[in-house]
């Protein structure tokens, strides 16, 4: 088989993410302290695929470029493909087309993660050799995914087992079917021709799953290969902490930060430079470099970014992005996420008011 390259959706608008993405790409949102997009590049790493596109939007892709960098940290060569507008997942893959040339590939979205990585959907692809193999998990929801009907196999078939893909409907009103469409794929050079063949949906994309439809239509064998372990698409808030919880669990702890009069419980890390004073730290959780942490309380499943100021508070099940400060806060904070610099404080001196200084699309919840 021809080398294997890789292609990363990291264009889009995230609009599910604002105000976040009104100012930085949602695949830079940190999970546990590192980028989503990062999760991605390094499965692909692992699975041994060296040559990546990654499709970037005009907005956010310098951002995306500058912190990524030409992949030698991770041991791959990264290219960048502007896509002038997000006009559906399909409509990337014929962007990246110069790039991808005849190659077979394996898609990622870029703000998806999955546990255990892409190494046996990568073996699974070069052993059965299908036109095209898409990644599938069972959800309690399928009506607001994409899903796939297999031949054969009504209630799913059982994980690793080879069958054939017969029908992708999108957010089905009434599924027959509970697997639904995960954010990874894999794609011969056929999916070009495909891509170039559908007409744009009702919301004005052109759909992945009309051009896979279109292969299958055409005859080509399709294959499933339902994951194992979780997947998560982290394009709202909720399911950004959620992904964030489920990276935490698994860190393993290490202190190269400060601790005086303080306490750290459980799997919890505590990056160089950080200074805790009179700080409780219950894990899982992460304190990025340079934090400072006073007289306060960090909960489970709470990751602080580099630099950030928490005192005479406490936080839990949260995401605090670089720079942030949260000071003096009468109540506990909890499944929040702060973008960068921001500040939130209790007030001194009368009137008793609350003052906000708020961005677009904030969302502020007080009791
Ligand atoms: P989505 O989350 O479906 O779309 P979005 O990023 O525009 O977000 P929202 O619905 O909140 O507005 O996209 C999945 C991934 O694919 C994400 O990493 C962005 C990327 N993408 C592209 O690169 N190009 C595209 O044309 C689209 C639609 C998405």
């Amino acid at each position: 088989m021809e080398q294997l390259k890789g292609l990363i959706l990291s264009g889009g608008k995230g609009t599910r993410l604002r105000p976040i993405t009104h100012t930085s790409a949602k695949q830079l949102v940190p999970v546990a302290n590192k980028p989503v997009l990062f999760y991605g590049i390094e499965a692909m790493a692992a699975a041994g695929v060296s040559e990546i596109g990654i499709i970037i939007a005009p907005e956010t892709g310098e951002e995306i470029r500058e912190v990524t960098g030409d992949g030698e940290r991770f041991g791959v060569k990264l290219s960048y493909i502007v896509q002038d507008e997000p006009r559906g997942l399909a409509h990337a893959v014929l962007t990246a087309e110069t790039f991808l040339g005849t190659s077979p590939f394996v898609m990622y979205l870029g703000d998806n993660l999955l546990q255990g990585g892409i190494s046996d959907l990568v073996s699974a692809f070069r052993e059965h050799e299908p036109d095209a193999l898409i990644l599938l998990t069972p959800v309690l929801d399928p009506e607001n995914y994409g899903v796939a009907e297999l031949d054969g196999a009504p209630g799913g078939a059982p994980p690793g087992s080879v069958g054939r893909v017969v029908r992708l409907v999108e957010k089905p009103p009434q599924p027959t079917t509970d697997l639904a469409l995960v954010g990874v794929y894999m794609f011969t050079s056929q999916i070009h021709d495909a891509a170039r063949a559908i007409e744009p949906s009702g919301r004005g994309e052109l759909e992945i799953t009309d051009a896979i439809q279109h292969l299958v239509d055409g005859g080509m064998r399709v294959e499933p290969h339902i994951v194992r372990g979780w997947w998560k698409d982290t394009g709202r808030l909720d399911d950004m902490l959620e992904a964030n919880r489920l990276i935490l669990d698994n860190l393993v702890e290490r202190v190269d930060g400060e601790l005086r009069d303080s306490r750290v419980d459980g799997r919890v890390v505590i990056e160089a430079g950080a200074l805790l004073e009179r700080a409780i730290v219950r894990g899982p959780a992460i304190i990025g470099k340079g934090a400072q942490l006073t007289d306060c309380y960090i909960g489970p499943y709470t990751a602080v970014g580099e630099g950030c100021r928490i005192e005479g508070s406490e936080v839990e099940h949260s995401i605090l992005l670089e720079g942030s400060s949260v000071c003096d806060l009468q109540g506990r904070m909890e499944s929040s996420l702060l973008g960068r610099n921001v500040t939130i404080r209790r007030g001194d001196g009368q009137p008793r008011a609350y003052r906000f200084m708020v961005g677009d699309n904030s969302d502020i919840s007080i009791l």
